[in-house]
């Protein structure tokens, strides 16, 4: 595979305590309406195969949830059951979404009590349950709106976790796409929010501002946005944080944050190895995706030089490209995934760029105020 699958270098951070240490992202919980239905989607477009189910027949009464898995990424699809479920209240608020952005670390007690000592807001204390399949580990804190950020320690445990069966018989939809792992997840919050959330990653994960973006990199005659890229100690794990600014009609952020009903992820950016074949197949099972006028690929070789993709393929399935002194980086982004405005995904290869597309953000932020448009939301 590619370099997709290799944390970069660590760079300036690394050698200093990091405190709270993160393996990876464990996995990314959505609630939903309609699990069941939703993870059909997931499974006959988007290719993840189902791996764990958690319900009425596994002796959970008050939700459902589907463990979904592809290459390294792992999503969880839940529903409550009953009215007095807390999921209905999320739910209500904001529709399908993006809850829980769960964390893998070695030591749950000390990610917990290092994180809320620094001022974060406690939502699950440590606990630990062991079943037959060994001892699980979990604690959460919330972060922007009602977003939260589990720990999860599952080195002594098999399986996903207590309440849940794996699912080992073949899927009937195995649809794989080459999605391989999580890149990055986007976080958008409200007007002059985006620096108090910066603060937040810094001082209470130990985080730091990897790139950060202003309304003049970011900005069509409507849409702009100020966006800060927050990176863990060792650089393996991103998240940018939006922010609205001031346009001459309604900036994406806004409209996000209107149907959304307050601060919350944007997009999940998966990355892949081969995102010709990733997004020729995703393109035919269904997913759909923005475009951007023709004339983008008539400048395209002037503006990156030598790419190793055919230009008319990447035209054919509307992939952008971009690059940095690093080399370049393809990607393209999906149109929301449910009827809200609100999350969509974005698919991405890396061929060397670390940065995030910044030369996209014309073209793109055109193609979104398109679609804001016939949604009356301009
Ligand atoms: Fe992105």
């Amino acid at each position: 595979m590619s370099d997709i699958l290799t944390a970069p270098e660590p760079t300036r951070r690394a050698t200093e305590k990091d405190f709270l240490p993160i393996r990876a992202i464990d996995h990314l919980e959505f609630v939903v309406g309609n699990a069941k239905q939703s993870a059909h989607y997931y499974r006959s477009a988007f290719g993840f195969k189902l791996t764990g189910y958690a319900g009425l027949e596994t002796g959970v009464r008050d939700r459902a949830s589907y463990v979904l898995e592809q290459g390294k990424i792992r999503l969880i699809l839940t529903t409550p059951l009953v009215p007095d479920h807390p999921y209905q209240e999320l739910l209500r608020q904001h529709g399908d979404g993006g809850h829980d952005i769960s964390l893998e670390v070695n030591d749950v007690e000390s990610a917990y009590r290092e994180t809320t000592k620094r001022g974060a807001i406690g939502v699950q204390e440590p606990r630990e349950v062991t079943d037959e399949n060994g001892t699980y580990r979990t604690a959460a804190i919330r972060t922007y709106g009602d977003t939260l950020h589990s720990f999860v320690d599952r080195k002594e445990y098999r399986g996903f976790a207590p309440g849940y069966k794996a699912i080992t018989k073949e899927d009937i939809v195995a649809r794989p796409t080459g999605l391989a792992a999580v890149d990055h997840i986007v976080g958008n919050v409200g007007w002059n929010q985006m620096n108090e959330w910066v603060k937040w990653y810094e001082e209470v994960m130990g985080f730091h501002v990897f790139i950060s973006f202003d309304d003049k990199d970011i900005s069509t005659e409507y849409s702009a946005l100020m966006s800060k890229v927050m990176a863990s100690g060792t650089e393996k794990i991103k998240f940018p944080i939006n922010e609205p600014a001031t346009g001459r009609k309604k900036s994406q952020i806004e409209e996000y944050i209107e149907w959304y009903n307050g601060p919350g992820v944007q997009h999940v950016a998966l990355a892949t190895g081969n995102i010709i074949e990733a997004v020729t197949k995703l393109s035919a099972q269904g997913v759909e995706f923005l475009r951007v006028p023709s004339e983008y690929y008539r400048e395209l070789q002037d503006r990156v030089g030598k790419i190793n993709e055919p230009i008319e393929e990447l035209e054919r399935l509307g992939i952008l490209v971009d690059c940095d002194d690093d080399g370049y980086m393809l990607q393209i982004f999906t149109k929301p995934v449910e009827d809200r405005p609100t999350l969509f995904f974005e698919i991405i290869q890396r061929r060397g760029a670390r940065s995030f597309g910044k030369g996209n953000f014309k073209a793109l932020f055109e193609s979104i105020e398109r679609e804001q448009e016939l949604r009356g939301n301009l």
